[in-house]
């Protein structure tokens, strides 16, 4: 079916975020075809079998079929549960990263991205990746709201200030993609682009070696030193032992109930909600005695927390 609709999307890139889409985009535009071509041959068919050919012919009177109208209701709604559960089926397999994906954090502002790789790494307008593994991009806006498209790959994410979202991709061949920014951000929105290069493994390896890191460490490396310079370590312990927070250690993916509030697993989001806004979600059997850490940590400075309390294993 795939090759039918060629000519209206640019080749597929990563059959295991884009596949479902362009089926389900495929089938779409068979049925809406064929309901276009059978509603315009009736049409015409009935126009000119039923036209008037004398003076004195009448219309009958006809209020309604119920046969009719039940079929051409029923069909055009099974046909909508289809499309819905095939595109539900495909927004899923979106939403769920594999395992083994590679994490690359994406910082998007007026009018650039920034790519940074967890050996500290940083580049610009240029994400570098392997070929053949699943990529997850971990993504933030520095300023407004922007959006992370790839056509090639057929994934689409907004970018959002104070909040992380995240998408993903697999592109099984060398060679390079275009990324667009795909919600209007100003001025310069159209020139906010950038480029997925698809190395081989090895290529990659190569690469990231060259890139160094950046200075400063790897992230975790100055997440370290940021919980000491900040004294989180006062209320919180990174071996497990109960403090006057919770201990860090084991925190990362934990289920996490609290006083008030629905049950979360610990990730990103839920991490820099606890820092910037401690008293939004109290753990269970705790008090609220944090003070907010707005405007004393930048967002880099929580990406780099949260990359050190990833490490921080039971
Ligand atoms: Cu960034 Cu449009």
């Amino acid at each position: 079916m795939g090759s039918l609709f060629d000519f209206m999307l640019p080749e597929l890139k990563s059959p295991m975020t884009g596949a479902t889409t362009d089926a389900l985009m495929g089938f779409i535009h068979i049925v809406s075809f064929i309901i276009l071509a059978g509603v315009t041959i009736a049409m015409i068919y009935f126009a000119i079998k039923y036209r008037r050919r004398s003076e004195d012919d009448e219309t009958p009177l006809i209020t309604h079929n119920n046969k009719l109208e039940i079929t051409w209701s029923v069909i055009p709604l099974l046909l909508v549960f289809v499309v819905f559960g095939w595109g539900y089926k495909g927004w899923l397999n979106l939403k769920t990263v594999p395992d083994n994906a590679y994490e690359i954090h994406v910082s998007a502002y007026k009018w650039g991205w920034t790519f940074k790789y967890e050996n500290g790494a940083q580049v610009g307008n240029e994400v570098h990746v392997p070929a053949g593994r699943p990529i997850k991009l971990v993504m933030q806006s520095q300023d407004v709201l922007h959006s992370f498209f790839v056509p090639d790959y057929r994934i689409k994410q907004d970018v959002l200030p104070n909040r992380y979202t995240y998408v993903w991709f697999q592109a099984d061949e060398t060679g390079e993609s275009q990324v667009f920014c795909t919600e209007y951000c100003g001025t310069s929105h159209s020139n906010m682009l950038a480029k997925v290069i698809v190395h081989t493994e090895n290529d990659f390896e190569a690469w990231l070696e060259e890139q160094g890191t950046g200075g400063g460490g790897t992230p975790e490396e100055r997440g370290e030193q940021l919980v000491g310079l900040q004294g989180c370590a006062s209320c919180h312990s990174m071996d497990g032992s109960d403090g006057i927070g919770p201990t860090w250690q084991g925190l990362w993916g934990k289920e996490r109930n609290f006083e008030s509030a629905a049950s979360v697993s610990a990730d990103e989001n839920y991490i820099r909600e606890s820092i910037l806004n401690p008293s939004a979600k109290i753990v269970e059997g705790y008090q609220n005695q944090m003070v907010s850490y707005e405007g004393r940590l930048s967002d880099d400075d929580i990406s780099d927390i949260i990359a050190y309390i990833k490490t921080l294993e039971e």
